[in-house]
């Protein structure tokens, strides 16, 4: 820092980091503290500029105590998990330095240091459309950057990891799968990109916003009770996701829409069967949710093959992946037919994954 004392610099970064959505889940904990999952899990990077997460974090000598605020209203740091993310990344922090500013900050500085972190999610926070994904990949990556951390993507999402499970899925575009690992440490439960996002350009994804009120069960206590109670849970995290991954990745490379869908919807719906084997059963869809599935059900029966697959997170809220952008056209006529706006049963919105669908489908 300056020799001088009082100063009144301020440095500033800002990120942004989309959310993703899990096509094989993660539901399970092994280890609480270090997020440790009992399955591997993969999913799907959003692109960013449609769901996503922006945040500053600013570091200045003026500021006495670490701070943030989401969504504009402060939310406490106390909490273990920010903690954790605290800890890791400024024990990595690397000297900096700007000249022009005349800003030096040592390694021994960071520590001392207090932060200001700003955080906007563009889209329903805590609804189950994994907002603590994009919140807690952008919180590690902008304050490494912040801080100067020299660590490839793949420590930084075992840093993500202890912020939330799913966040270190969303350091990395394309398809990611989450590896459990076998350590205690947890070294070696970090996220790989298995493709980038130009693989398989031509998937669409439509969300319906069912429902964008904050859920009854946040993911990490609904979990928690899964572990607990549900023997579906133990069977699925043993004999179901291991084989699942393995033709997930084989759909994925291959680009093989119909493998996709009955991998994705399979599991999407044995997710859910595990809430209700909870107990107290946890439910996270509604009758809206169960009117698309059912819808989509239908549609993709009467094609020769899938045209579109659904996947729901902890939440009533229905993520759509449509096989091509024809395919995604269909998929919002029909919703909007089904679901006319200003009925009863209307969804709050449509968050298309691509803009120009609907001029270039035929
Ligand atoms: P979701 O389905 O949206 O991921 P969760 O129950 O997993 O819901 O997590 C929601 C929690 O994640 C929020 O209550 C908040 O604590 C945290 N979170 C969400 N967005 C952010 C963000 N941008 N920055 C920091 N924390 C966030
Ligand atoms: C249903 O990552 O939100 O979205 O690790 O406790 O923060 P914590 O939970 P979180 O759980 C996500 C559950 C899920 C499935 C998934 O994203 O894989
Ligand atoms: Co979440």
């Amino acid at each position: 820092m300056g020799e001088n004392g009082f100063e009144k610099w301020v440095l500033t970064v800002t990120a942004q980091t989309p959310t993703n959505i899990a096509v094989i889940k993660y539901w399970g904990k092994r280890d609480e503290t270090l997020i440790l999952p009992i399955n591997d899990s993969i999913s799907v990077t959003l692109d960013p500029s449609h769901l996503c997460t922006t945040t500053t974090v600013a570091v200045s000598p003026s500021f006495e105590q670490d701070r943030m605020w989401l969504n504009d209203k402060e939310i406490s740091l106390s909490g273990g998990r920010y903690q954790s993310v605290l800890r890791e990344i400024r024990s990595r922090a690397t000297d900096f330095e700007d000249k022009e500013k005349n800003i030096k900050i040592s390694k021994k500085d960071w520590e001392k240091l207090h932060l200001h972190i700003a955080s906007y999610n563009n889209f329903p926070t805590a609804a189950g459309l994994a907002s603590s994904a994009a919140g807690l990949a952008c919180f590690v990556f902008a304050l490494a950057k912040l801080m100067n951390v020299k660590e490839d993507e793949s420590k930084l999402s075992a840093i993500a990891r202890q912020g939330s499970g799913s966040a270190c899925r969303s350091l990395f575009g394309g398809f990611a799968k989450w590896i459990m690992g076998k350590d205690e440490d947890g070294s070696d439960s970090v996220a790989v990109q298995l493709v980038d996002e130009k693989h398989w350009d031509d998937l669409v994804i439509v969300i319906a916003v069912v429902c964008s009120r904050q859920k009854e069960t946040s993911s990490t206590s609904g979990m928690r009770e899964s572990v607990e109670t549900s023997l579906l849970l133990q069977h699925r995290a043993k004999e179901v996701v291991p084989k699942r991954i393995k033709q997930m990745e084989e759909a994925i490379a291959n680009r093989d829409f119909a493998s996709f869908t009955q991998l994705t919807c399979a599991d999407s719906n044995q997710f859910h069967a595990v809430c209700l084997d909870t107990c107290p059963p946890i439910f996270y869809m509604n009758d809206t949710s169960h009117r698309i599935i059912s819808c989509v059900e239908k549609w993709n029966r009467s094609e020769e093959s899938p045209q579109v697959a659904y996947t729901f997170d902890a939440g009533p809220n229905a993520v759509m992946i449509a096989r091509d952008r024809k395919a995604a056209a269909q998929l919002l006529q029909r919703l909007l037919f089904y679901f006319p706006p200003n009925s009863d049963i209307d969804l709050n919105s449509y968050i298309i994954g691509d803009k120009s669908i609907l001029q270039d489908a035929g």
